[in-house]
């Protein structure tokens, strides 16, 4: 059943009678699982106002492109950013127009040119709009582009007319919207994917731990369950809801995690190892809570054990994906990790860079292989794992690993 958890859609609304309708979309999306914004045009908040779809949305709708005080709330680019697929609905025929000649001359076209993600109309308009050769025309460049056309459907019209040009119903764009996220790529296959952080006991009540937030393996489980796998996580302490039809397992120390997917793999063609592992726990748990005392006491730590990399080693081994997070020359030392790990390919992130990686909606990276590399541009984490597990498939079908 197609769903759509875990997914931002960004909701763009332009000026037709159609645009009632709109309210009705932003709740069947909701249900479905999606997190909605909602751009409108000026022509759209004279049939609907900004409010309602606001109310519904349960976020502030954007409309100005050029409005200082909109722009330091989620800027163009972030409103881009954020969205894993941008409907448009109703599609006028004017906002076709520009869409086909790239103009962005409002926020809603800006946005459509400044991000990365899907995009799908649902146009709405008079039926000899929409039978107009210049329609047909802009329709055609938009659908060779990659935009996926939803409708329009025929029947009787606003205006009195019989025909083509009524927008379809809420909720047939909706289940549209969400077929987009699905595909064959890994259909069959079992992916196994670790995330979060772990937690390293020092005794009953402490712990030592990092700040990984888990957003990255979760979106991968997300992006391998809609690409056909039978997916499991196997997570570390984060407070993230488990993407639907994924198993997750929950562990907190590297040694737990361990144990857990050794267990796993027999039954595992994809290893993706995205979890951020202390590579130290403390040599021994005390078993009671260590008392306040004196004004220094040592900590003894000792390694725990490479989890990707004992996996990569074993006789049967799935396809092995590691992630690696570097300060400074990073592809040398993602490369060399790659290699030393034994894996088959790498993602290597940028820590540098305050603004992707732990903890941040967005990321940027390369992915390297041992005879290849690809950059992904920066986006939101859904659009990256989603690349990411398209490379994979890719990976997998060459059979060159
Ligand atoms: O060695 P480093 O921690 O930089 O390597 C990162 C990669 O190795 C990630 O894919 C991480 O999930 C994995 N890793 C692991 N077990 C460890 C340490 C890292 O699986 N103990």
């Amino acid at each position: 059943m197609a769903h759509l958890f875990n997914r931002n859609v960004l909701v763009g609304v332009s000026g037709g009678i159609a645009a009632y309708k709109s309210a009705e979309l932003v709740r069947q999306l909701q249900e479905l699982g999606a997190s909605v914004r909602v751009i409108m045009t000026r022509g759209a908040r004279e049939f609907i106002t900004p409010l309602t779809l606001q109310a519904l949305s349960g976020n502030p709708v954007h409309t100005e492109l050029l409005d200082p005080e909109a722009e330091l709330g989620m800027s163009h680019i972030e409103l881009a950013r954020w969205a894993d697929v941008l409907l448009i609905a109703p599609a006028t025929a004017d906002l076709l127009a520009r869409l086909a000649t790239g103009r962005a001359d409002d926020l809603l076209t800006t946005v459509a040119l400044a991000t990365a993600a899907p995009l799908v109309l649902a146009p709405a308009m008079n039926q000899q709009m929409w039978r107009d050769r210049a329609t047909a025309a802009n329709v055609a460049t938009l659908a060779a582009r990659g935009c996926k056309l939803v409708g329009p459907a025929s029947g009787e019209q606003a205006c009195g007319d019989v025909g083509p040009g009524r927008m379809v119903e809420p909720p047939v764009i909706a289940a549209a919207v969400a077929g987009i996220f699905e595909n064959g790529l890994l259909d069959g296959r079992r992916v196994v994917i670790t995330a979060g952080p772990t937690r390293e006991a020092l005794d009953p009540v402490r712990y030592i731990s990092n700040h990984s937030s888990g957003k990255m393996g979760y979106a991968l489980a997300q992006a391998a369950v809609d690409a056909g796998a039978r997916t499991t996580l196997v997570s570390g302490p984060v407070t993230l809801p488990a993407p639907d039809h994924v198993r997750v397992l929950q562990v907190e120390s590297a040694c737990e995690m361990l144990d857990t997917c050794l267990e796993l793999l027999p039954e595992c063609d994809i290893f993706i190892a995205c979890a951020a592992v202390a590579d130290y726990r403390p040599g021994a748990v005390a078993q009671q809570k260590i008392k306040k005392g004196p004004d220094e006491i040592n900590l003894k730590l000792v390694r725990n054990p490479d989890i990707v990399a004992t996996v990569a080693a074993g006789r049967e081994r799935p396809f092995t994906v590691g992630f690696a997070a570097e300060t400074h020359e990073l592809l040398k030392h993602a490369r060399e990790k790659m290699l030393r790990k034994g894996l088959d390919m790498i993602v290597a992130n940028d820590v540098s860079d305050k603004s992707i990686g732990f903890n941040s909606d967005n990321n940027e990276a390369t992915v390297l292989w041992p005879d290849g590399e690809q950059v992904l541009a920066l986006s939101g984490k859904g659009a990256m794992a989603r690349q990411i597990i398209q490379l994979i498939a890719q990976r997998l079908a060459s059979g060159e690993h």
